[in-house]
């Protein structure tokens, strides 16, 4: 599913980006423009982020 129409981004290439490192909407933006058109997708990309963040922790 596109998160980020503008910029044809998907959960998966959040996901990915999260698994490398990002963990802001700034860095995701800078990373793959996400939030840098209309900017309506500020609020789910940072969800998503978030819920990737988490899910790639490893359990403690
Ligand atoms: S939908 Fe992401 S900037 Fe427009």
């Amino acid at each position: 599913m596109f998160v980020c129409v503008c910029n044809a981004v998907t959960e998966n290439d959040i996901r990915s980006a999260a698994s490398r490192g990002v963990d802001s909407l700034e860095a995701l933006t800078s990373e793959l423009n996400v939030g840098g058109c209309c900017g309506s997708c500020c609020e789910i990309a940072t969800e998503c982020l978030n819920n990737a963040l988490v899910t790639a922790q490893p359990a403690a």
